[in-house]
Formats: structure tokens, sequence, C-alpha cells
């Protein structure tokens, strides 16, 4: 199974989603590796500092392969990795600052993906209780692609996951993690 993670926007949270699901995928006894397709390559070195995660290999073959990409709409990296995937993920804030690109994201994937229903939006850096958090339902369908029950929340957690990985996570943001690798191995 193969999987693009992404949007055009920059820090929507695609390394960090990437790196997080891979370590469920392990955790839950997958044989899952990330293939870095952005030339900032800020996934390959936070796997190799503080995980003990796959960077995929030429010929190798996984259960699962998470596709990281770069933060740009014009890569031919991104519509390539659309292409070679089964499913895709458009993750985004629930910020209205982010819904043009968001917009936009969504073309692509739809234009690219294989079968293009088996797109989902993932909405980070929530916070419930707020206007934004309570405006998840209506924001997706301005994007026009349907998302995903669960999303992760606004956590110090998820930041210092980049450097400590799996560990750095509580009971509570694992979950939030593990819900979210369920919603996409069950899509
Ligand atoms: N749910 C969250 N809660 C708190 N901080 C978060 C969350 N998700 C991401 N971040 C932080 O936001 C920043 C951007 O995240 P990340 O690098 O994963 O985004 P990106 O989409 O890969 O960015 P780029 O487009 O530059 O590659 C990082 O500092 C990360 O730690
Ligand atoms: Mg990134």
């Amino acid at each position: 199974m193969i999987i693009t993670i992404c949007n055009g926007k920059g820090g929507a949270g695609k390394t960090t989603l990437t790196v997080l699901l891979a370590c469920a995928f392990m955790d839950a006894g997958r044989n899952v590796a990330v293939l870095d397709r952005d030339p900032q390559a800020t996934a390959s070195r936070w796997i190799r500092e503080s995980t003990s995660i796959k960077l995929a290999q030429e010929g190798e073959s996984y259960d699962i392969l998470l596709i990281d990409t770069p933060p740009r709409l014009d890569s031919p990296l991104l519509v390539e990795s659309l292409q070679e995937s089964d499913k895709a993920i458009l993750i985004s804030s629930p910020s209205p600052a982010d819904l043009w690109t968001s917009q936009d994201t969504a073309k692509i994937i739809k234009e690219n993906l294989p079968n293009p229903e088996k797109v989902r939006l993932l909405f980070n850096q929530v916070q419930k209780n707020t206007l934004l958090g309570r405006e998840l339902e209506s924001m997706a369908e301005q994007i026009g692609v349907p998302r995903f029950e669960n999303h992760l929340s606004r956590k110090q957690a998820y930041q210092h996951a980049a450097l400590l990985g799996w560990k750095a996570l509580n009971t509570e943001t694992r979950q939030e993690v593990f819900k979210v690798a369920l919603e996409i191995a069950t899509l």
C-alpha cells in the first residue's frame, strides 16, 4: 500500500505525520518504510537521527510505503508520487488561511491519484472548543475532500516528536495517531 502525504503549503505537518504514521504502523507490526521526496530532506534527517524507521530502498518492497512530498504544487515529484499511490492524505490546519492551497492541492490529487476516491482530508493542529475547531465539516466541504473522523490536536508533544520520535508521545497523543492510522488502513 503506497500512501502520499501532501499539501502545497509549507508547515502543514506533512513530515510530522509521515514519521508518526510510520511509528504507528511499525508498532502494529507492519513492515513500513518512508520515501522522502522533499528535497529539503527533513524526514530523512529526523528518521536517521531519532528513530528506527526504515527509509525506502530501491528494489525493496514493504507492506506500507509512506511518501513525504515537497510543499510545492508545481513539483513533478508530487505528481509522480500521486500517480504511484493507492491512497493520498491531504493534511491541513483548519485555518481559513490554508483553504486556497488545500483546494488547489485537492485538485492535483484528484487529477493524478489513479483512484481519486481514495483521498481523505486530515485536520492537523486542531484546538478543541475554538471557533475553527468547530468548523471542520464546513471547511472539508469547501476543500471538496471527505475528512477523516479523527484529527491531530495542536500539542507540544508533536513538536518534540521530530527530535525524540515515538517516545515523545504520551498515551493520549499516540491514541490520536493510531486512530488516524486505522482510518488510513481501512480506507
Ligand atoms: N499537531 C501539531 N501540534 C504542534 N505542532 C505541530 C503539529 N504538527 C506539526 N507541528 C509543528 O509544525 C511545524 C511544521 O511541521 P512539519 O515540518 O511536519 O510540516 P511540513 O508540512 O512537513 O513542512 P514543509 O512543507 O516545510 O516540509 C514543525 O515545527 C512541527 O513540529
Ligand atoms: Mg516537510
